[in-house]
This record gives C-alpha cells, structure tokens and sequence, in this order.
C-alpha cells in the first residue's frame, strides 16, 4: 500500500475510533491511559511484562487504588480493555503507547533497559501502518537515537511503513482535579505524517494537544517541568533550614508569598524528594549534559539540597528528643506516611525510607503507619519489612516521638498531637492543630 494511503487509513480509523490503541507497561501511567482512550470509545489492549499485573487485570482486579477494580472488570468483560502478557498481540494495535520505566542505575545514569527491551517487543511485531508513540519520561534525542534504530532493524522505514513519536506523560497520581482526560498533551513527531497522526490520536482523547517542532523538543519539555519543579522545591527545602535558624514559619512566608497575583508560585518543603519522576529525571538531563562536555549545576546543587533533607529532618527530631532527655538510641519513633506524597500508594523513591534507615542506623526502635500502604516488603533500595502499625490512643502515647513524613488527608492530626508526646512535623500537616502545639515542632 502507498505511505499515504496507509497514514490516510490510519488516521480515518482514529477519527471514527475504530483503531485498537495498545498500551505497553501497565503501571501508574499506563493504566490511566487505558482509562482516557476506553473513554474515547476505543478498543483498547494492554501489554505487560510483570505476568502477575496481566493476571490480575484479567481477573478485574486493580493494584493502584485510584483505579478501581470495578471499572477494570466491566472493561475487561465487555472487551474495551484486554490485558496480555503476549506481546505478539502487538500487531493487532494499530497505535502502541510505550510507558514503562526509566529509571537510572547505580551509578545514576539512564538506565533505558526497559524502553530498549520493549522497542525489540514492538520490532518484532511491527506491521505496516502502525504508529508507535514513546510517553515514558527521558532525555531529548532518546526516540530518534534509541527507539527509531531498533524499529529500523526491520527493515522497515519510518514516515512509509510506520510512525514514529514522542509525547510525555504529566499523570499526576492522587490529583483529583488532574487526570490524563484533562492535562494538555505536547507531542513531536520524528516527521510530518507521524506528527500528524499522533497529534490526530491524542485529539481523540485529551482536552488539547500542543504540537512542537520534533521529539527532542517534546522530551526536552517534560524534563523541563521536572527540573523546575526540582530545583524549586531544593530552594524552599533550603530557605525552610536557614528560616528555621532565624525562627521564622516558611510556611507562613510561602503562604504569604503566594497572596501575590503574579510571578510567584508556591512550591512547599518537604522530607527530601520522592516518585517515579522527580528525584529521577533531572538526572536524566545531567547524563546528557555531560555527554555534551557541559556541567548542570542548578540540577547537581538541586540534587544535593533535597537529598540532604532526610539527615537535616532527623538532626531536628533528635534535638527534639535530647530536649526531653532522651537519646535517639532506644526510643521508639513512628513514621507516619511513607508513599512519596499525600494520598497515594506509591512508595518508589520515598524520603520516609531516608528517615528510617537514618533513624534505625541511630538506634532507634522504628515503626510505620500508612494508610495506604499496609506493609512494607525488601526491594533493591531498602531492607525493611514492616506492618503498617494501628494508630490507637495507646499506640501513639507509647511512642516518644512521632515523625510525619507525608500529611495524608486520612489522619486526624488533632488526635495524633493530642496522644502523642512528641510530633514531628515535615509537611506543616498540623498547622490547623489548636491544642498540645507545645508537642510539635516542625522540620
Ligand atoms: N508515575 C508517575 O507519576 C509518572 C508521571 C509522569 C511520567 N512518568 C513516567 O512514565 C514512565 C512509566 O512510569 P510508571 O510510574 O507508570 O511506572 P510503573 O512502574 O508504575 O509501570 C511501568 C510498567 O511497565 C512494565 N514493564 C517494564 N518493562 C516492560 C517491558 N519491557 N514490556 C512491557 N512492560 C514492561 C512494568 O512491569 C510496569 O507494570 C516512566 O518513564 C516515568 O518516569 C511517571
């Protein structure tokens, strides 16, 4: 078939949705994808390595909680949505969104394992007239240097066989008033018909979509709102340390800052960073730079800032306790909250791990709470397994201190300071708090 006339098909089938969208890595991006394009009206296939995720789709069950299984299982029975871990399946999607991990490794550079494995995937399936889009977050060039050559293997060629794009995912987990049905979409194509035609699909689906000139830029733009919100976040984590000093709220000072209608946005302090993206992707960025012979160092500084929180975090818990005449060493300290932030069951990169390596290594006697999180088993970055401990009246008074790593909104912070003897607060989550405001101190 000539080039046009299969981008022409392809586009015809997106606009009157009788194309079958795939969707390549089944996690906190990918499942809500699925969600967006079943709600277009699309037919939708979901591909996953992880055989234990493809089972339980199939048997309607969620492992996100802001995903519910009852929406799974009617997708799933009325075929909207069919999981797989057959990845020769891929053929039968005319559109194949790419959201699996990039991570970095050891020595915290990219680590693109899992979009290179699964370009192979795809290769291996590509039939004429697909269009392969990468939404996972990564540095500018990844789609034209990694993922096109791999497809190229094929034989095939780019903008008459298939197509080829990047559009990255800005899922916001846990945010109810952001989903991926209502957050602007930016896509690049890696040539005109493949922009076309991506830029057609997420039309389909999303509120806007912002074409740019190529995927560099498209990919560049997400680690762009990473990095600002990285290195913004370090600045207040900072201020919060020498306003401490001073004896000065920077809470109250953000809270303040924020009344002006122009050139400031509020960004808060916290524990140090945590997720899948955050703490992650600047580096991405870093790794580039230095291949290119330059230096980032608002990144490195940003870096080096919120990853020190955890220690400076517990400096001043252990103040506190020294205050009360008690050694770390012995006492009993609880944290509360160990997803990366409020609301959510994503533990991945937590600063709560920080605490409580920092805290176990001071010999302190630990435990968690987590509403969200019942237990915590051994992964390749920490070693704990825990429960996920009651907060009764008697638990709480039965600590000596209690430490709140992330404010979610399930707690009753008046009952926690008022059993408490001691609390901790790293989020400002007790500033509605009226009585026992003598036991908090913030950090
Ligand atoms: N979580 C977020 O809030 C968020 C937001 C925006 C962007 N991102 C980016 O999106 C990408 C995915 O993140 P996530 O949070 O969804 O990760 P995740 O770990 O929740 O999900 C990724 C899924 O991909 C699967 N997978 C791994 N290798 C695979 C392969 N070769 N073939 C098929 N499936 C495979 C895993 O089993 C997993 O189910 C990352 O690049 C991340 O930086 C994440």
């Amino acid at each position: 078939m000539h080039e046009t006339t299969l981008a022409s098909t392809l586009e015809a089938s997106l606009v009157n949705k009788t194309a079958k969208i795939g969707v390549l890595g089944l996690g906190y991006v990918g499942l809500p994808l699925i969600r967006t394009f079943v709600a277009a009206g699309f037919q939708t296939l979901g591909f996953d390595v992880d055989e234990s995720k493809v089972n339980s789709l199939q048997a309607g069950k969620s492992y996100i909680e802001h995903i519910p299984s009852d929406w799974i299982a009617r997708c799933v029975s009325d075929g909207r949505f069919s999981p797989t871990a057959d990845m020769s399946r891929l053929a039968e999607a005319d559109a194949v969104l790419i959201c699996v991990p990039t991570p970095l490794n050891r020595s915290r550079d990219p680590d693109l394992f899992c979009v290179e494995d699964t370009t192979r995937y795809v290769a291996k399936a590509l039939r004429a007239g697909q269009l392969i889009v990468l939404e996972s977050t990564t540095y500018p060039s990844t789609t034209r240097d990694v993922v096109l050559p791999i497809l190229e293997q094929t034989g095939k060629k780019l903008g008459e066989d298939f197509f080829l794009a990047y559009s990255p995912e800005r899922e916001d987990p846990g945010n109810p008033d952001f989903t991926a049905g209502n957050i602007p979409k930016v896509v690049g194509g890696s040539e005109p018909l493949s922009l076309r035609l991506a830029a057609q699909l997420y039309r389909q689906g999303m509120p806007e979509v912002i074409p740019v000139s190529n995927c560099e830029v498209a990919e560049a733009c997400k680690i762009l709102e990473n990095t600002y919100r990285a290195v913004n976040i370090a600045l207040v984590n900072e201020l919060k340390i020498l306003f401490d000093r001073l004896n000065i709220d920077v809470w109250e000072v953000i809270d303040a800052a924020k009344t002006k209608p122009f050139g400031f946005q509020a960004f808060y302090p916290g524990p140090g960073l945590g997720g899948h993206c955050i703490p992650i992707d600047p580096f991405y960025l870093t790794w580039l730079a230095r291949c290119s012979g330059m230096t980032t160092r608002f990144i490195e500084l940003a870096g080096e800032v919120n990853t020190g929180m955890p220690t400076y975090v517990v400096r001043r818990l252990t103040d506190a306790l020294n205050e009360r005449r008690k050694p770390l060493h012995g006492s009993k300290v609880c944290v509360l909250g160990v997803a990366y932030k409020r609301d959510v069951d994503d533990a991945r990169e937590s600063p709560a791990f920080a605490l409580l390596q920092l805290l176990q290594a001071g010999g302190a006697d630990i435990s968690y709470n987590d509403p969200h999180i019942p237990q915590l088993s051994k992964t390749r970055h920490h070693h704990f397994t825990l429960k996920s401990c009651d907060l009764t009246a008697d638990f709480l008074a039965s600590q000596d201190c209690v430490l709140i790593a992330t404010d979610h909104s399930a707690y009753d912070y008046d009952f926690i300071v008022r059993h408490a003897s001691l609390v901790v607060d790293t989020r400002n989550a007790t500033k509605g708090v009226r009585e026992g405001r003598e036991k908090i101190v913030k950090a």
